[in-house]
């Protein structure tokens, strides 16, 4: 059994069916990317799973959990974390407070026990090993809305790490990033990609062929086909609804 499975989701906006009947797995330390062209149905399919939609039908299934009737936070707590394109940093709080933050509300029940001075300090190395992680150490004590982009997006990695996710969603991780901080996030997921499992929405096809495992187009809301690189590249029929262009790369 998959570690992740969505089930023939279905969502419609009136007349329109935005996911069509869409299934997609994501195995344990699979790297799954989703391409497919402006308007496919990718960002539903990731409101979908994360749970800011809900579906008209179909299920979604983590490690054996049905999360379906679930709202977001608690998709999170079952271990499915979502990065927000930078919109979840508090751009006048540091690098350290941001982080902070969110390995305190992810921390549960794990510092009841301890000295409130303990769990203080556990918080604080679990703030700073998530910053290391990302490589946004040295940027520890800055503004997080005065970092460049690129670690921007980084810190927003590093947020939704707090929650120790058994699957990562990632929605198009190198919009607006030049060759450099692109080429950079790809290291940060090849480092990722041995603790969890991640479903990589991304434009960027370079990326997406030095990452994925496994990658399904999506067009008109359905997967038109799913498959290794080599197989996606070859295929006709996704040549054509890129029109030979971004495929080639
Ligand atoms: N809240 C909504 N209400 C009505 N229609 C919507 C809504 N959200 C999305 N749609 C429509 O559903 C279809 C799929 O949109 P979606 O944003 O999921 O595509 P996408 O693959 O993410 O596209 P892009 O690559 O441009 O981000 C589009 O036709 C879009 O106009
Ligand atoms: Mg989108």
């Amino acid at each position: 059994m998959s570690l992740f499975a969505a089930r023939r989701l279905v969502k419609r906006f009136g007349g329109l069916t935005a996911t069509d009947h869409v299934s997609i797995e994501v195995e344990a330390e699979e790297v799954h990317a989703l391409i497919g062209p402006n308007g496919a149905g990718k960002s539903t399919l990731v409101n979908l799973i994360s749970g800011l939609l809900q579906p008209d039908e179909g299920t979604v299934e983590l490690d054996g959990v049905d999360l379906t009737p679930l709202p977001s936070y608690q998709r999170v707590r079952k271990g499915l974390s979502r990065c927000f394109q930078v919109t979840s940093i508090f751009p006048g709080a540091t690098v350290r407070d941001n982080l902070l933050l969110a390995a305190q509300a992810h921390s549960g029940s794990s510092f009841r026990f301890m000295a409130p001075r303990n769990a203080e300090a556990a918080l604080q190395d679990r703030a700073h090993e998530l910053a290391v992680r990302v490589g946004l150490d040295k940027e520890y004590d800055r503004i997080a809305g005065a970092l460049p982009h690129g670690a921007q997006r980084k810190l927003d990695v590093a947020l939704a790490l707090a929650a120790d996710p058994k699957l990562l969603l990632l929605d198009e991780p190198m919009a607006g990033m030049g060759p450099e901080d692109s080429a950079r996030m790809v290291e940060l997921i090849q480092l990722l990609r041995t603790d969890m499992a991640i479903l990589l929405i991304e434009h960027d096809m370079n990326a997406v062929f030095q990452l994925a495992d496994r990658i399904s187009v999506l067009v008109y809301g359905r997967v038109l086909t799913s498959g290794t690189a080599a197989d996606i590249k070859g295929n006709a029929e996704v040549q054509s609804v890129y029109l030979g262009t971004e495929v080639h790369a």
